[in-house]
């Protein structure tokens, strides 16, 4: 008897759970997101057998294209950045004529009535109805006018009607919390707050989803999760990348916004909310941004005091030269913007009042990694004082990536000498082979398109955090331009940033 094995690439991943009929419209359908992110994520979800009969994706876009160009395009771009390889050729032939090219002008109301009608002459109308997912890949300032467009040409929620109208909408929100309130409202005229889904892609990671179940899901965390047990906690997100190409976005974000207002933020409140009611999508961004509501705007005073911003020279970086930031392409030549950010924020409510938390990222650092560690209360010294070892704080590291984990640092007899040791223990995810990672927005769209909006954030969470944020910003403009510090390329920041955590009492922790 012979066995039928999937050909390479088409072994089956996941028992994940199947979206309903619809249709996806991406607008910015032939940027760089569509091609590194969302076609990867929709592949999958085909591989996975997440999509129904009766799913069809349209891409908009201003450039002429027939569907076919559109889908070879596409298919080049998932044998690329796929997280999977070889990619599956029957997947992608299933996937692939459910695929269409719209070519239409994203300010012009006309070509979303066009669109319209091209929706309801799909073959796959007749089992999604009007269902659809509208996915907004384009440049921020486009946000509004897509949304008001889609409006004009009756693709909105209709009140009513049976059928479903989703928005993704993806970062940045905003560039300071006026022009991400002003957004909200201009998205919420016609769109309701249920039906918008803001992409924050580190909610569609694994490990971050995990936190939820971490901290709630063991007795034995919980009485300990506050500050009479911990001294302080510290979320790094460290790259190893440059801002590579991307100069022209980068050097009107910065490192604050384009890291610590959204994903850092997020971790932040995950770490620190309080245990939710339900696990439902309101139960938990009520928490998350109650405790953000707990953060007390920083005085100028206090962001000089707390936080250190710099920009990396020139230098190299695993042996290959990089050039300074202000030699970047398209980074105006004696910019001020942050590479590097640290920022200690504070919690005033009853569990964490007194413990600080320090955030830290930066590119072109020494090593890539995200992490959480939460630094136990150093236990009472005296006790082992004539043993002639040092006794370290207790610590929790959760791996963000790679390498994604939890680790805990405790302190034991060395086995046959009267001293002190610490060692660790470790859960890794990946040494289990059944653990299938899906990437962020394979989640996210499959997310979106059931209408769960657990990992998305809310207008409200974003509100506060911007809030936090354009007080860091604010004092950080204020400051003398001259004392912006550089540090060089392959290091971990500069030393600013150490002497932060040391006038503390404190250091970083070190990487894996
Ligand atoms: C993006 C930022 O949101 O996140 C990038 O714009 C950053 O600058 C990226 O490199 C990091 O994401 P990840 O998933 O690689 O940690």
């Amino acid at each position: 008897m012979s066995i039928d094995l999937p050909a390479p690439g088409c072994e089956f991943t996941s028992q994940a759970v199947k979206v309903p009929p619809a249709v996806a419209v991406i607008f910015g359908a032939t940027g760089d997101l569509t091609h590194r992110k969302i076609v990867p994520a929709f592949y999958h979800l085909q591989k996975n057998g997440q999509l129904p009969d009766g799913f069809a994706i349209i891409g908009f876009a201003r450039r002429p294209k027939t569907d076919e160009e559109f889908r070879k395009d596409l298919k080049e771009a998932l044998d690329k950045f796929s997280h999977t390889k070889p990619v599956c050729e029957d997947t992608w032939a299933k996937l692939a004529p459910h695929i269409y090219y719209h070519q239409g002008d994203i300010p012009n109301p006309d070509d979303y009535k066009k669109l319209a009608e091209r929706i309801k002459s799909l073959p796959e109308a007749k089992v999604c109805g009007e269902n659809c997912l509208f996915y907004l890949a384009t440049a921020p300032n486009f946000f509004g006018v897509v949304a008001e467009n889609l409006a004009k040409a009756g693709l909105n929620p209709q009140p009513e009607k049976n059928h479903l109208r989703r928005l993704i909408v993806e970062k940045p929100f905003g560039i300071d919390l006026g022009s991400a309130q002003a957004l909200n409202k201009e998205l919420q005229q016609h769109f309701p707050e249920n039906s918008i889904f803001r992409i924050d892609h580190y909610l569609g990671k694994e490990t971050v989803q995990n936190l939820i179940y971490f901290r709630f899901g063991n007795s034995i965390y919980e009485p300990l999760w506050n500050h009479n047990y911990i001294d302080h906690v510290q979320i790094t997100v460290a790259e190893t990348v440059s801002v590579e190409g991307r100069g022209g976005y980068y050097d009107e974000a910065g490192a604050v916004r384009d890291m610590v207002q959204n994903h850092m933020m997020q971790l932040f409140a995950l770490i620190a909310m309080e245990p939710p009611a339900h696990l439902d999508a309101e139960s938990i961004r009520d928490e998350k941004v109650k405790v953000l509501r707990c953060v007390p705007t920083p005085s100028k005073d206090y962001v000089l005091r707390n936080s250190v911003h710099a920009q990396y020279g020139n230098g190299t970086l695993n042996g290959k030269a990089i050039p300074a930031y202000r030699q970047e392409d398209r980074v105006a030549p004696d910019s001020l913007t942050e590479t590097y950010a640290a920022i200690k924020l504070e919690i005033d409510n009853w569990r964490w009042s007194g413990v600080p938390f320090y955030l830290r990222t930066g590119k072109a650092l020494a090593k890539q990694f995200s992490e959480i560690s939460i630094i136990f209360k150093r236990p009472p010294a005296a006790l082992f004082a004539d043993t002639d070892s040092r006794i370290h704080r207790n610590r929790l590291r959760i791996r963000i990536q790679p390498n994604e984990g939890i680790h805990l640092h405790f302190n034991t007899k060395k086995p046959s000498q009267a001293q002190i040791q610490t060692v660790e223990m470790d859960y890794l995810y990946k040494k289990d082979a059944a653990n299938y990672f899906p990437e962020a927005y394979e989640r996210l769209i499959c997310d979106a398109l059931l209408g769960e909006s657990t990992l998305f954030t809310r207008s409200d969470e974003v509100e506060q955090a911007w809030r936090v944020i354009d007080a860091v910003k604010g004092a950080w403009n204020a400051e003398d331009a001259a004392s912006l510090p550089l540090y060089a390329p392959g290091s971990m920041g500069p030393v600013e940033s150490d002497e932060l955590m040391r006038h503390d009492g404190r250091g970083w922790a070190p990487p894996a």
